[in-house]
């Protein structure tokens, strides 16, 4: 599974071992130029006392060698809230970055690419979140974690997409405006039978995936099985196996062993799930996430070298956006 989370001491293997981890996705030529990044990004970890949170998009050459703590987005905030490192880089997205600060505020947070954004969270902003407010009074807001510090500062929770029905069952209302993720606020009002006012954001990645996609996929694969993240539009959630977070894609992988398997999600992914479970067959349609792959082995370097970029947010908008993430923690 791919939430298992050793702590850096374990993860500073001597590099043929990382090596064996990723010999099947990483040729050795490609592996003799990669080596001198990650050895050096290991001996800076332990000079700067940092740790690595790798999201699961996270190329298998950073995932499986550097990352300390892996996850999805509520693995990583959680793991975030817990470590005692006085560094934390975030190999994955601005908004992961902004959200381990929150629950950080003393702790220095690192993103080696500032070009890593998220079509999601740049859908959105708080003046738009105000508006909403005035305009549904009293409706509780529900903002994905995929947004800025300030659009969470002006919502009431969080959630992920690993914990988006719980979080809105837990609300109790019947009425819930939930932030950016249209499909999202889609597929969780199906699953939860609340009303939800959703805005018109969307994952350009898993936007582009459609039901002729997997008319297609169980053509000319049968028996496959195919997993399916929830920022897939409802109509082709509608007619995969299963839809859970990059953590419960990962886990149904482990847990169910499909012999034929498709995870219609970011390629990275599958890539990460496969050199886990060597046995099965991976098939491979997926969409590249452009800014999860603004980080590389040779960012990452740079960021433990230089300490840059230190990622701030405004103790004002701090203060407000960690309740929510705070209160999204709580509930689960
Ligand atoms: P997870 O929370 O499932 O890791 O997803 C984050 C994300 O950005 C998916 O596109
Ligand atoms: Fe954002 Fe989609 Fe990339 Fe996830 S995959 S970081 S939601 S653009």
């Amino acid at each position: 599974m791919l939430e298992a989370t050793p702590g850096p001491t374990d993860r500073a293997l001597p590099l043929p071992e990382l090596y064996a981890r990723v010999e099947r996705h990483v040729p050795p030529v490609e592996w003799s130029i990669l080596a001198d990044d990650i050895g050096a990004i290991l001996k800076l970890k332990r000079e700067r006392n940092a740790v690595i949170l790798a999201h699961n998009y996270q190329t298998p050459d950073i995932f499986h060698t550097v990352g300390d703590i892996t996850g999805d987005s509520l693995a990583l905030a959680r793991e975030a809230a817990r470590t005692d490192a006085a560094v934390i880089v975030l190999a994955g997205v601005h908004f992961m970055a902004e959200t381990a600060k929150l629950l950080n505020p003393e702790k220095t947070v690192l993103i080696p690419s500032l070009e890593a954004g998220c079509s999601l969270a740049a859908s959105i902003t708080a003046a738009d979140v105000r508006l909403l407010r005035q305009r549904y009074p009293g409706v509780p807001i529900v903002s994905y974690v995929n947004t800025s510090a300030a659009v969470k500062a002006e919502s009431d929770v969080c959630c992920t997409s690993g914990n988006a029905r719980k979080i809105v069952e837990a609300l109790g209302a019947p009425r819930v405006i939930m932030l950016p993720d249209e499909y999202l606020a889609r597929n969780v009002a199906k699953e939860t039978g609340v009303e939800i006012i959703a805005w018109k954001g969307h994952c350009e990645v898993h936007e582009r995936f459609t039901p002729d996609d997997i008319r297609e996929l169980r053509a000319t694969h049968p028996g496959i099985t195919v997993l399916a993240h929830p920022e897939c539009p409802p109509e082709v959630v509608a007619l995969c196996d299963f839809v859970g977070s990059t953590a419960a894609m990962a886990d149904y992988v482990g847990r169910e062993r499909p012999g034929r398997v498709v995870l219609l999600t970011e390629c990275s992914m599958s890539d990460n799930v496969a050199l886990h479970h060597p046995d099965l067959d991976f098939v491979r349609p997926c969409n590249l996430c452009p800014h999860m792959k603004r980080i590389t082995l040779g960012n990452i370097r740079r960021a433990l070298e230089t300490m840059t970029h230190e990622v701030t947010v405004a103790p004002d908008i701090a203060a407000k956006a960690r309740r929510t993430v705070e209160r999204m923690l709580a509930i689960g």
